[in-house]
């Protein structure tokens, strides 16, 4: 009997170590490199996303601009890819819209961190995951509502603009944003090797 118990619990706990992942901070060094290229990305991401968003709805008017706006996980991802550093960037946010950025745990923390006191002037938050199956560099900058986000995300939305958030997404969760609060990070990650050849 003890012998079952034994091995029972010796599988569990190394069940338990195997899908364990540790969240550690950086070193000043790390901290540098990554804040460097994460700002770079998250920059280039709200640049081009506000200049084609723009672009859009003078062309498409705003209820055709909602409704091909899931190209943006596109846009994002080829910022991504233009690195050529294994880079993946996502948007979590707690008042996700789509599904994809629900945010995971690690995510949490930093959502919870940006809307707390804590952060007040802090334009940005890292950490590293150390895990069995890789480590990885997280580098999160904050996204606030402003005027124009209202258009889509607010119950200022028009008509024809609800039609089309109620009809592409029925969970939205987005609808009603006030100005000025937290509406996303933009979650820059990155593979160990990235930060450790510069
Ligand atoms: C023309 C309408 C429109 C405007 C204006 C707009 N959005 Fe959105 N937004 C959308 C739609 C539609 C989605 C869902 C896209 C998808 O399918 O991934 C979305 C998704 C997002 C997401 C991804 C997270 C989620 O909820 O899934 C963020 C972050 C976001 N918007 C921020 C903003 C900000 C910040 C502004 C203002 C600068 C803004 N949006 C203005 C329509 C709009």
């Amino acid at each position: 009997m003890k012998t079952v118990i034994f091995i029972f619990l010796s599988c569990w706990s190394i069940s338990l170590f195997a899908s364990e992942e540790a969240l550690v901070e950086l070193t000043p060094s790390e901290e540098s490199a990554l804040s460097d290229i994460g700002k770079k990305a998250s920059d280039l991401v709200s640049q081009r996303l506000m200049d084609t968003m723009l672009a859009d709805i003078k062309s498409v008017g705003l209820a055709g601009a909602a409704h091909g706006w899931s190209k943006s996980v596109n846009i994002i991802n080829d910022i991504a890819d233009s690195f050529e550093l294994g880079m993946v960037i996502r948007r979590p946010t707690y008042q996700y819209r789509n599904p994809v950025n629900k945010p995971d745990k690690t995510d949490q923390i930093a959502l919870d961190y940006f809307l707390s006191d804590e952060s007040e002037d802090s334009r940005y938050f890292t950490r590293k995951i150390m895990a069995n199956n890789g480590n990885r560099y997280l580098y999160y900058q904050p996204m606030y509502v402003t005027q124009k986000c209202l258009l889509c995300h607010s119950d200022k939305m028009s008509k024809d603009v609800k039609t089309v958030i109620e009809e592409k997404y029925p969970d939205d969760r987005s609808g009603n944003l006030q100005l000025g609060a937290l509406r996303a990070v933009i979650r820059v990650e990155l593979p160990e090797s990235a930060i450790e050849s510069r």
